[in-house]
């Protein structure tokens, strides 16, 4: 590989890896397993270790993935962590442990122990006490600010709000990992089913996303559970870790009891060789163990990098496996056309459940395993909630098994398949006319972030199995008796559905803009349009040109826009959604206040005297964009109270300028508020 091939695809794993840290982090839907993540992870490592003037300080090697809700509404307080909140080096490699395990030695070069522990799976939270009393409970965040979530805490059932005993310092620090344990994520999943809401992945999308509710009653009802594994603070008066955790234990704190001090790698071993077993008998999920130089003074010595404490290691156990027979392959075709193989199976046991089902991805992963019907395969079960093929055991591949044939038309309409040029994946192109494609088209047009009305798939596809609803509009047709004739629906659950139908016609342009679902128009996209044009009038009305001048929009979304209203079917189905009392134009107060941040691409970091979601708004209004990373392009960073550190570095090697909240008001030609922060000059009262 050379330099330009190294960088190209530095940048490119670089993408990924961002893509799925959003995902995971944020989202608490992972699309990728933690395996797959992991080896992308070690890619890069590998190439950068090959080219390291090509590391960077925004590469994910070096620092942690962020879990912040910043883009989220209703985001939690930000407070920067007092010590840095780390991640734990990884490896599947046993040789790996041994090689910590002997530079350890190395560097302590004296007699010590290991404490070994599971690794919890779950999401990690930072506690802080002060006199005995619960001051506040921090995520990890980015490693350097976390989000504030000391009321949830609160609600988890074994996270003390007071210390008992006695002998705890007056402040500290106490870490460790808040999980939801099977029995809670079974309950939960089998009732968001009930309530048509998506189920989570896996129970540790459950406890980070449980921990970041809105709602801290509700947070208590999802019967999450901490274990704590790191104590910090300022001469904190104990020798070792584990004694450090005996006294936490004794102060009432929950610390794990399967906790193991080992003296050589054989021992680590064993307590590795036993847990790998065991822990399929424990109540909850644990992904490896963590092996931790024990004393305080050589953890010191060994020191961290910036991502990792040198005096801990994970080693972490692979996905397990089961080994079952193909029977047929289903061709499904999912609401955006994409046609998946889902392979049908022996029912075998995997990891607590029963496995019939499992992805076989697209037509390019059934050649590469090159698998046939009847033979013996690899299942595993990854971040997703359906298990994947991974492998064909070739030994036992018996006569006679046949080579599976890819469907060349759409299974559920006939509709020839196509592959569009780059793309793994065929799709079934009528996506007007093929049922479940229609059906897609509907639950995302009544989905949160579009009209928010409160339904799920499952009364979406009575709906349209009733021969009720085909387009958005129709919905609005709708009345009682078409909803009384749903499996289960009584007047209650009728009119429920009716009223948000009817709140649904108040929703903002930009969400009707963006329920219509226009191929590649997101919704921030929807936004920037709706804000630009102000009408749907003026959006059809546009040109290729004018759909250009819109900042977000290049050649794909405008083609995608042009074609989608030159359909005349796309236009009346507009006409009905109006007729309905749809909004189809910006609501004054939504129009710009101003053009005077016009052109400019600004990124913001720290807190404001208004919440971080207020101030891109308030970018926004001002005809600005907003970014969420540094480039030479950014006009400036917009920084507040306790910017990142990172952010502010990198605008320095970038050149961009750093602005603080008072210029940008002057810039923006905002009023400022005063001191005693009543508003004056009616702008930002907006808020
Ligand atoms: S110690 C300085 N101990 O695993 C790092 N971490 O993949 C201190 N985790 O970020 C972490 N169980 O969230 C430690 N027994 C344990 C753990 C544990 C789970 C989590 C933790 C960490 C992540 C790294």
């Amino acid at each position: 590989m050379n330099i330009r091939q190294a960088k190209e695809k530095i940048q490119e794993l670089k993408r990924i890896i961002a893509e799925n840290n959003h995902r995971y982090y944020v989202e608490n839907s992972p699309l990728i397993s933690d395996y797959d993540y992991d080896m992308l992870m070690n890619e890069l490592i590998a190439i950068e270790r090959m080219y390291p003037d090509l590391i960077t300080p925004d590469s994910p090697t070096q620092r942690v993935g962020s879990d912040l809700s910043a883009a989220k509404k209703n985001e939690f307080r930000q407070y920067a962590h007092r010590y840095p909140m780390l991640s734990l080096g990884n490896t599947y490699d046993i040789t790996e442990v041994e090689a910590f395990a002997d530079r350890a030695e190395k560097g302590i070069g004296e007699k010590f122990t290991f404490s070994c522990e599971l690794k919890f799976d779950g999401t990690a939270i930072c506690l802080t006490y002060r006199d005995g009393k619960l001051f506040r409970a921090l995520t990890r965040g980015d490693g350097t600010v976390g989000d504030d979530v000391t009321e949830n805490a609160g609600h988890i059932g074994n996270i003390p709000g007071t210390l008992k005993g006695s002998g705890y310092p007056e402040e500290f620090e106490i870490r460790g990992e808040v999980y939801m344990p099977y029995k809670a994520f079974d309950r939960l999943n089998a009732e968001r089913l009930r309530d048509e809401d998506a189920p989570f992945a896996n129970p540790r999308n459950a406890a980070s996303g449980s921990l970041k509710l809105i709602d801290p009653e509700e947070v208590g009802h999802r019967g999450l559970e901490c274990t704590l594994y790191h104590i910090l603070g300022d001469n904190l008066p104990f020798a070792t870790h584990n004694e450090a955790l005996e006294a936490a234990a004794s102060w009432g704190l929950p610390v794990s009891d399967k906790r193991k001090l080992c003296s050589s790698i054989d021992e680590i071993e064993d307590y590795i060789n036993f847990w790998d077993t065991e822990r399929k008998n424990l109540p909850f999920a644990t992904d490896g163990i963590v092996i931790k130089v024990n004393e305080l003074p050589f953890q010191r010595s060994l020191g961290y990098t910036s991502k990792f404490p040198r005096w801990a290691v994970a080693y972490k156990f692979k996905a397990e496996q089961a080994l079952t027979r193909l029977r047929s392959i289903d061709y499904q075709v999912g609401r955006t056309g994409a046609v998946t193989p889902v392979a049908n199976l022996d029912p075998v046991p995997l990891s607590g459940t029963t496995v019939k089902r499992a992805s076989l991805h697209n037509s390019e992963q059934m050649q590469l395993l090159d698998i046939r019907i009847g033979d013996y395969v690899y299942v595993e079960k990854g971040g997703e909630i359906i298990p994947k093929i991974t492998g064909v055991e070739l030994s036992r591949r018996e006569e006679g098994t046949a080579v599976p044939q890819f469907p060349a038309e759409c299974p559920v309409c006939g509709t020839p398949l196509v592959r569009d040029e780059g793309e793994a994946k065929f799709f079934c192109p009528n996506s007007d006319g093929c049922p479940p494609q229609i059906m897609g088209k509907l639950v995302h047009f009544i989905s949160r972030k579009a009209m928010n009305v409160i339904a799920g798939d499952a009364t979406v596809e009575q709906l349209y199995n009733l021969g009720l609803v085909r387009t958005p509009a129709d919905l609005y047709d709708l009345d009682k008796q078409d909803l009384l004739r749903l499996e289960g629906w009584k007047d209650r659950s009728a009119d429920r559905f009716l009223e948000s139908l009817n709140a649904s016609r108040s929703a903002g342009f930009e969400h009707v803009l963006f329920a219509i679902g226009i191929r590649y128009v997101g919704e921030s996209t929807a936004k920037s349009i709706a804000r630009h044009f102000g009408t749907i009038d003026a959006i059809m009305a546009a040109d290729k040109d004018a759909l250009l001048a819109v900042g977000d929009v290049g050649e794909v979304i405008a083609d995608s826009i042009l074609g989608y209203f030159s359909d005349e079917a796309h236009r009346n189905e507009i006409e009905r959604l109006r007729a309905a009392g749809l909004n189809m134009s910006m609501e004054v107060q939504d129009a710009p206040l101003s053009d005077s941040l016009a052109g400019k691409t600004i990124v913001i970091s720290g807190n404001f005297s208004i919440s971080r979601d207020e101030m891109k708004s308030l970018i926004e209004l001002h005809g600005g964009k907003n970014s969420s990373s540094l480039s030479s392009r950014t006009s400036f960073l917009l920084a507040g109270n306790k910017p990142g550190p990172e952010k502010l570095k990198k605008a320095e090697s970038l050149g961009v300028p750093v602005i603080d909240e008072e210029e940008f008001n002057r810039i923006a030609g905002i009023a400022q508020a005063d001191s005693a922060g009543n508003e004056e000059g009616g702008q930002l009262s907006l808020f």
